[in-house]
């Protein structure tokens, strides 16, 4: 573990990482905690959000508290943050870093399948952040938001487009809300990594390649996939206080993925539409173990 930061850093911050119960989430909802914040976790799998809890809290004590809640739905995402705020007082953050996707043909998808994934994204990333926003404005204390994107919203994400597009929103999201919020002690920020593989990604952007970083490091200047760790510093240091003018930023964190060509899926051009079936079935499969344990 490379970790920059001196222990305590956190402390006395209270923290919301959205999707928290696994992949990125996670790892960030780790990293805070371990750093002496309070955390909150939600997600639609309260099974997976309590295993996460008890093993984060088992390894570095504090709080983990979780919430079984679907984003796309307005009232049941406000009535989550106002749980949050009656269980101890505002939060201090808010990551949104839950999302949906999958890789598919454009042509391919349906309305319902486009909605999916902009519901999750596009939707439900606002719906946290204004709940969250609108009691930080009203309590008049100060706040900080990290949404997760992807380095797609400046050139383009085929085969992701409702992602891409999704994301797009956030990233100018996070730009006018910075403006807007600004004098209020609100900021936001947003990251957007290049390849940190994490299974629930992999089974619907890579179907059927390992999350060793084998096979997705190709176009990566730096010759290799992210490094967890790398992800973590960076949300902490702009969760952390000592860099508040910091804010309406998008940084990457790609190896110069994205600078060197893209860093997005052109390369999938080539698939038949056979190979296409193949992978729809690997994500549906996916999709269908994920389902099965939902409590929302
Ligand atoms: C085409 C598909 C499809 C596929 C689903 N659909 N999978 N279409 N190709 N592979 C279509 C379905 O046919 C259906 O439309 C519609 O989408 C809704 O499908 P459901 O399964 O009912 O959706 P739902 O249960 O709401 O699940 C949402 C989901 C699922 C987005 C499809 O994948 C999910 O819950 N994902 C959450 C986790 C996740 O995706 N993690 C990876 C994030 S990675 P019809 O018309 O048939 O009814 C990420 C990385 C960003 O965001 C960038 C990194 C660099």
């Amino acid at each position: 573990m490379v970790s920059m930061f001196r222990d305590g850093l956190l402390k006395g911050k209270r923290i919301l990482v959205t999707g928290g119960g696994t992949g990125l989430g996670k790892e960030m909802a780790e990293d805070y905690l371990r750093l002496g914040a309070e955390v909150y976790i939600c997600g639609r799998r309260k099974n997976v959000l309590d295993e996460t809890a008890k093993e984060l809290m088992d390894r570095h004590g504090g709080s983990v508290k979780t919430h079984s809640v679907d984003i796309r739905v307005a009232q049941a995402v406000d009535d989550m943050v106002g749980e949050i705020w009656a269980d101890g007082g505002p939060l201090s953050g808010l990551v949104n870093n839950a999302a949906g996707n999958f890789i598919s043909p454009t042509k391919d998808l349906s309305p319902r399948g486009f909605d999916a994934i902009a519901n999750i994204v596009f939707h439900g990333s606002f719906y946290v952040t204004h709940a969250v926003g609108t009691r930080w404005i009203a309590d008049k204390v100060k706040g900080s938001v990290i949404s997760i994107l992807t380095t797609w919203i400046w050139n383009g994400g085929p085969f992701t487009v409702p992602s891409a597009m999704s994301k797009a929103g956030i990233n100018i999201m996070t730009k006018s809300l910075a403006a807007e919020w600004g004098p209020y002690g609100i900021r936001l920020n947003a990251i957007a990594p290049g390849p940190f593989p994490t299974e629930g990604a992999w089974a619907r952007l890579s179907p059927g390649q390992s999350t060793d970083g084998e096979g997705s490091r190709e176009g990566i200047p730096m010759g290799r996939v992210g490094e967890m760790d790398e992800l973590k510093n960076l949300a902490t240091f702009l969760m952390g206080d000592g860099c508040e003018y910091l804010t309406g930023q998008t940084i990457a964190i790609d190896g110069a993925g994205y600078s060197a060509g893209g860093g997005n899926f052109s390369r999938l051009s080539k698939l038949t539409d056979d190979d296409w079936g193949k992978m729809r079935e690997m994500i549906r499969s996916a999709n269908d173990k994920d389902k099965a344990q939902r409590s929302v």
